[in-house]
């Protein structure tokens, strides 16, 4: 990837879309070309058209989507398939009419099993239901990365695809009603230790097993494979280690500082038991992650403190 080749960073003010525009800052790339979704709606076919027509990118990162919780998932069911459908055919379909010479998709690891054997490899995709609670977008990431498969398969080109586990870090969401289980324990902390309560209430048992990655990685990695890697098969992106919601609450709280107790509210969904990457193909073409959980929780902390008054809701 030349450093003066034009680059559309899809997504730029969410947390991926901001990692990947500040490391290819770092490593010497300017020629960035990036839309908010006032100024371009990717949802509409015709508009994805003409700004694909008029910047002709020559690299596509494909970081823009409808994302959640597990509430706004299960809430706006809808919303999560129809605007992920649209964004990703749109700019895929854009891509290969323009003859963008690689793009890379990101997909998330929601799209395995519910109860799929862990960790879980790349090949144990579509081998049983996904789980409920976020279906419509997990089918929407399956059709996205088929979209990039078939489109290489059919018309040789270059769309690669990643599949990151949950991240965390420097501009996430922390609204509380549409955040996912990390950040929203940080403000949750957050809140308790400034308004000097007993108690802060964690969702479900405590006891799903989850892995995170710092954002900062995982711009790295994707990075990483625009440079290195050309294969139709896609790509999970993780650290390979694991946490209990209960051990990720405790290490958010002793970041924070709050003293209070934990309470956790069981008529809350838990979502998948356990949700590890196998990390193996990634580690295999020479990347790995360098950020522990706890610098990352540190640093996104840090972050968050000096932002908590202009987060976005
Ligand atoms: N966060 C995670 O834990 C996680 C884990 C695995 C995979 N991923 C994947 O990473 C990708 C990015 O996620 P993220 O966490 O960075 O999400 P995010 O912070 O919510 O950012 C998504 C960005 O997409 C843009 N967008 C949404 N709808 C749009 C539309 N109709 N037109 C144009 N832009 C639109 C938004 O732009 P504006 O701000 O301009 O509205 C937003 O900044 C997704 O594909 C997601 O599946 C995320």
């Amino acid at each position: 990837m030349d450093s003066q080749a034009k680059v559309f960073v899809a997504g730029h003010n969410g947390l991926v879309g901001g990692a990947v525009v500040r490391a290819l800052k770092q490593q010497g790339y300017s020629n960035l070309v990036v839309r908010s979704s006032r100024e371009l709606d990717l949802r509409q076919q015709q508009a994805v058209e003409d700004f694909f027509a008029t910047e002709k990118p020559a690299y596509v990162f494909l970081a823009a989507a409808k994302v959640g919780g597990i509430q706004a998932n299960n809430v706006y069911r809808g919303e999560f398939l129809y605007d992920n459908l649209m964004i990703e055919s749109n700019i895929i379909h854009s891509a290969y009419r323009h003859q963008v010479q690689k793009l890379l998709f990101l997909g998330s690891s929601c799209i395995y099993p519910k109860l799929c054997a862990q960790p879980m490899r790349e090949d144990y995709l579509l081998t049983g239901a996904l789980e409920p609670t976020n279906e419509p977008y997990a089918i929407a990431k399956i059709a996205g990365l088929k979209l990039c498969e078939n489109y290489c398969r059919q018309y040789g080109v270059n769309f690669i695809s990643a599949m990151p586990t949950n991240l965390y870090g420097v501009n996430d969401n922390f609204d509380l009603n549409n955040s996912h289980v990390l950040p929203a324990l940080m403000r949750k902390f957050h809140e308790a230790k400034v308004n000097q309560a007993n108690t802060v209430t964690v969702w479900g048992t405590g006891e799903p097993l989850r892995e995170f990655l710092y954002v900062d990685d995982l711009a790295d990695a994707l990075i990483y494979l625009m440079k290195t890697y050309d294969d139709v098969d896609f790509v999970n992106v993780g650290t390979g280690q694991e946490i209990s919601i209960k051990e990720l609450a405790l290490t958010i709280q002793a970041v924070v500082g709050f003293e209070g107790e934990l309470v956790f509210d069981t008529s809350k969904p838990n979502g998948t038991p356990r949700k590890l990457l196998d990390v193996s193909r990634l580690n295999s073409l020479g990347w790995q992650a360098q950020t522990d959980l706890k610098t990352g929780i540190e640093k996104t902390y840090a972050w968050y403190l000096e932002n908590v008054d202009t987060l976005r809701a």
